[in-house]
C-alpha cells in the first residue's frame, strides 16, 4: 500500500481518488482534518475497503511511526501541509509547525521505518514530496520560466516553510540516502479546491452576488494546471523518476489573474446566466493587494516532459469549463465548507482590503 499524507485537503483527495480509480492498491490517509480537510470529498470512498482513513497529525512521531510499522507502505506521498498564502501572512506559525516542523517528524518516522527494511524493500521504497513552483520567488515579464535549477527565493512565509521542507527532503537524500522525489508544481485548479482560493472564491461569491476581489492591478501571472493532471504527474514521478530529483509540473498556460477572473464570469455567464441579463463582471472589484505579492510564476516543464513523458490532458479551456460545471453541481459541498470558521476567515482577509473600484 501507500500512505498519502494530507489526502483529506483538495489536491490529496483528488489524487486518493484517483489512484484508486486506477490501481487496486491501498491507500493509507492520513490527514488532521484542519479547516481545509474535509471529509466530505471522499465519500465516495466510504465503502471502499482499499481506503483507510487515520485522523491525525504527521508531526505526531509516535503515531506516524506505529502507522508505519503497522501497514508497511512502499511509499509515502506527502501532500499535507498548510497552503494559502494569505492566512500565512496574518499567521505564519502554523506553516512553520506543520510545513517544516511537520514535515521533519515525518521524514524522521520515514527513516527510522525504511533503515529497518529488507535491502530490496528498502531499495524499492519511495518519499515523494509534493511542493509548489512558489519557492522559486517572482519572475520578470521578460525572464525565463522556472526551471529545476532556479535558485530558490521564497517571499511568503508559506512560500518560505515549503522550501524549508523541500531543502529537509534533499537533504535526507543526501545524508542517510533516503529515496525521495520532489515536485514543484504550479496553481492547481479543479473539484474540491476550498473556496478561499481564486478559482472557487470567485465562482462561490458571483453566484452569491458579493463582489469578485481582485488584488492590486489583477496583473499578476500563475501558471494554472488542472489537479487530475498534477495527480497524473505525480503518479508517474512516482513510478518512474530518478531517486533524489526534483521535477517541475505546469500546464505552459500563464494567465494574469483579471484573465481568469473574465475567464469565470464568461463561463457563469454561459452556464448559469444571471435573472437581469448583467455579466458576473459587473462584481469585479479592486482590493488592496496582498503583502509582497508575487508578480509572475511560469513554469518549465520540459524535464518531466522529456525524462518521464508527461503531458497535461486539459487545457485551460476544457479544464475551467468542467471546474464551473462542478461547482453548479456541488452547491451543497460549497455551503457546507462555508460554515462559522470559514466566514470569520472571509471578515479577517478581506475586512481590512478596501474597496478601490467597481468595474462595470
Ligand atoms: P489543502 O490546504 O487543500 O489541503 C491540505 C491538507 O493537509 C488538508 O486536508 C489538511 O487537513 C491536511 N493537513 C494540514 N496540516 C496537517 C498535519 N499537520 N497533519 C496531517 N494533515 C494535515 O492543500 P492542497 O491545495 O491540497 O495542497 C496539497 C499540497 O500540494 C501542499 O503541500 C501544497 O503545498 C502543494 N501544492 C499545492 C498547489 C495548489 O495550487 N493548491 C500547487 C502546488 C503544490
Ligand atoms: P491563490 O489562489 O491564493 O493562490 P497563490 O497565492 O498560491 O498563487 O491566488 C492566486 C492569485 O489570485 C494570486 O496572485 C492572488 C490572487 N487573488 C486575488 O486577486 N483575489 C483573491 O481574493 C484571492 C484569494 C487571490
Amino acid at each position: 500500500m501507500i500512505l498519502v499524507s494530507g489526502g483529506a485537503g483538495f489536491i490529496g483527495s483528488n489524487f486518493v481518488m484517483d489512484w484508486l480509480a486506477k490501481s487496486n492498491e491501498p491507500v493509507l490517509n492520513l490527514d488532521k482534518l484542519t479547516y481545509a480537510g474535509n471529509l466530505q470529498n471522499l465519500q465516495s470512498l466510504e465503502q471502499d475497503q482499499r481506503h483507510i482513513f487515520v485522523h491525525g497529525d504527521i508531526g505526531d512521531a509516535s503515531l506516524v511511526a506505529s502507522l508505519l510499522k503497522r501497514y508497511r507502505p512502499r511509499a509515502v506521498l506527502h501532500f499535507a501541509a498548510e497552503s494559502h498564502v494569505d492566512r500565512s501572512i496574518l499567521g505564519p506559525a502554523a506553516f512553520i509547525e506543520t510545513n517544516v516542523n511537520g514535515t521533519f517528524t515525518l521524514l524522521e518516522a520515514v527513516r527510522g521505518y525504511w533503515s529497518a527494511l529488507p535491502e530490496d524493500e528498502r531499495e524499492a521504497f519511495r518519499f515523494l514530496h509534493v511542493s509548489t513552483d512558489e519557492v522559486y520567488g517572482s519572475l520578470g515579464p521578460d525572464d525565463a520560466p522556472f526551471s529545476e535549477t532556479t535558485a530558490y527565493a521564497p517571499n511568503s512565509p508559506y512560500s518560505a516553510s515549503k522550501a524549508a521542507s523541500d531543502h529537509l527532503v534533499r537533504a535526507y537524500h543526501h545524508t542517510y540516502g533516503l529515496p525521495t522525489l520532489t515536485t514543484n508544481c504550479s496553481n492547481n485548479y479543479g473539484p474540491f479546491h476550498f473556496p478561499e482560493k481564486l478559482i472557487p472564491l470567485v465562482i462561490a461569491n458571483a453566484r452569491a452576488g458579493k463582489p469578485l476581489p481582485v488584488y492590486g492591478d489583477g496583473l499578476q501571472v500563475r501558471d494554472w494546471l488542472y489537479v487530475s493532471d498534477h495527480c497524473s504527474a505525480i503518479r508517474r514521478v512516482l513510478e518512474q523518476g530518478r531517486v533524489g530529483e526534483t521535477y517541475n509540473v505546469g500546464g505552459w498556460n500563464e494567465m494574469t489573474n483579471l484573465s481568469v477572473v473574465h475567464a469565470l464570469c464568461d463561463m457563469l455567464d454561459q452556464l448559469d446566466p444571471k435573472a437581469d441579463g448583467v455579466s458576473y463582471r459587473a462584481q469585479i472589484s479592486y482590493v488592496a493587494d496582498r503583502p509582497g505579492h508575487d508578480r509572475r510564476y511560469a513554469i518549465d516543464a520540459r524535464k518531466i516532459e522529456r525524462e518521464l513523458g508527461w503531458k497535461p490532458a486539459e487545457t485551460f479551456e476544457s479544464g475551467i469549463a468542467k471546474t464551473v460545471q462542478w461547482y453548479l453541481a456541488h452547491q451543497d459541498w460549497v455551503q457546507h465548507i462555508q460554515s462559522g470558521a470559514y466566514l470569520e476567515w472571509v471578515q479577517q482577509n478581506y475586512a481590512q482590503r478596501s474597496v478601490e473600484e467597481q468595474v462595470l
